[in-house]
């Protein structure tokens, strides 16, 4: 990469701080990407996967963390956006995994507060309490731990809660009895939210490049179809459901979209901010991903930091619904995408608010 390149790179992200440090023992990289402390520390998951190569890691974690503003932003958390990967080479043992995060917690430790972290794609709550042993500025460790635990139920539901309204405003009515909704990804939250729609009566089409857990989670759901993984895009359904990777929405899967609204958990479903007016183009309302995946930091936080009990942190998760019509009523009344929308909102609140007190 050229010097200008990553001059132009890091210019565009517009964010504060990245730390970037290799971990010789395991051959990772590591990276932490404070976006913004305008709201308060920085808050952000750490996802762990590999990838193709270090600078795809680095690109994932600058959107990732910017990410990370907005959605705080526009739930109204005390907290700004951040981001962290860690890159590894290939499978570890449970050791080389224990290790690299204990050494991963001693560099958040070492930013005494700026940023805290919680589960993304790869961690979870085991991790979580791997890293507490280290630092305080961690969220989502088990109960035992003295944690909040998981967040992806809470995450499923505020996606729930998106879809109703984004189906509400779409089509008049927010009933979820027979509307076929297509569900790419059944992790921690595809796995759940297909639960909570398959209970309120969806007729679910599933789809996971892990065939063992789409016929799990099928077999578990009666009525429920299998996609396979290739075929997601240009299948016929009413909602279009991300709950996987990011970039899903773009140039070439758009035309090929046969849904009514996309609503879904993945961070960064846009692969260019463009692709927002495309959809709109298209008449697909698009519920922006970081107002509809944000019951997972509402609860973290709130539950962890805030000294929310489940009611408020229930409110506060339906409440993802009632943003998102704010968004769709200001995208119409503007004409301009519900991305560009909520980018509006997200701006209006990036203003200081009294500052979280540290972790722990
Ligand atoms: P996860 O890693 O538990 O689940 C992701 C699932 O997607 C896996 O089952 C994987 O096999 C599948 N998958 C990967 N690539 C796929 C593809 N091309 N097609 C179909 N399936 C594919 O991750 P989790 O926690 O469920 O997160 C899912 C998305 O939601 C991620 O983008 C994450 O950043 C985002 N998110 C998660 C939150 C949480 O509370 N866990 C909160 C907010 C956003
Ligand atoms: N993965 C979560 C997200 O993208 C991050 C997170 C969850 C951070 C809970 C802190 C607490 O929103």
């Amino acid at each position: 990469m050229e010097d200008r390149e990553v001059e132009l790179g890091l210019e565009q992200w517009g964010g504060e701080e990245l730390l970037i440090r290799r971990d010789a023992p395991t051959g990772a990289w590591i990276g932490i990407a404070i976006h913004s402390t305008v709201r308060g520390p920085a808050v952000g998951g750490t996802r762990l996967r590999r990838y193709p190569s270090v600078h795809a890691a680095l690109v994932d974690v600058l959107r990732l963390s910017a990410g990370m503003t907005v959605k705080n932003a526009v739930a109204g958390m005390p907290c700004g956006g951040g981001k962290a990967v860690i890159a590894v080479p290939g499978p570890l043992t449970d050791g080389e995994r224990e290790a690299l995060l204990e050494r991963y917690a001693e560099m958040i430790d070492g930013l005494g507060g700026r940023f805290a972290t919680g589960p993304d794609i790869g961690t979870g709550e085991a991790d979580m309490d791997v890293i507490g042993r280290r630092t305080a500025h961690v969220f989502c460790r088990s109960l035992g731990q003295g944690g909040s635990g998981r967040a992806s139920p809470w995450t499923a539901a505020g996606v729930q809660a998106g879809i109703r309204a984004t189906l509400r405003h779409r089509t008049g009515s927010d009933d979820l009895a027979g509307r076929q909704v297509l569900i790419q990804g059944l992790g921690e939250v595809g796995g759940v939210l297909a639960r909570l729609l398959h209970d309120a009566g969806a007729r679910l089409l599933l789809a996971d490049v892990d065939r063992e857990r789409v016929r799990a989670t099928v077999a578990a759901l009666p009525g429920a179809v299998e996609v396979p993984a290739e075929a997601v895009i240009g299948t016929e359904c009413d909602v279009f459901s991300p709950c996987a990777i990011g970039g899903v929405l773009n140039a070439e899967t758009i035309p090929q979209l046969r849904c009514l609204i996309v609503a879904g958990a993945a961070n960064n479903q846009l692969l260019e901010e463009a692709d927002a007016d495309h959809l709109r183009a298209a008449g697909i309302l698009y519920a922006p991903d970081f107002v509809i995946n944000s019951g997972g930091i509402v609860r973290g936080i709130g539950a962890e930091r805030l000294g929310w009990g489940e009611a408020q942190i229930d409110a506060r998760i339906q409440a993802i619904g009632e943003t998102l019509e704010e968004i769709y009523r200001d995208s119409e009344r503007l004409d301009i995408s519900t991305a560009a929308a909520a980018n509006r909102l997200a701006q209006e609140a990036l203003t200081p608010v009294e500052v979280v007190s540290a972790p722990g």
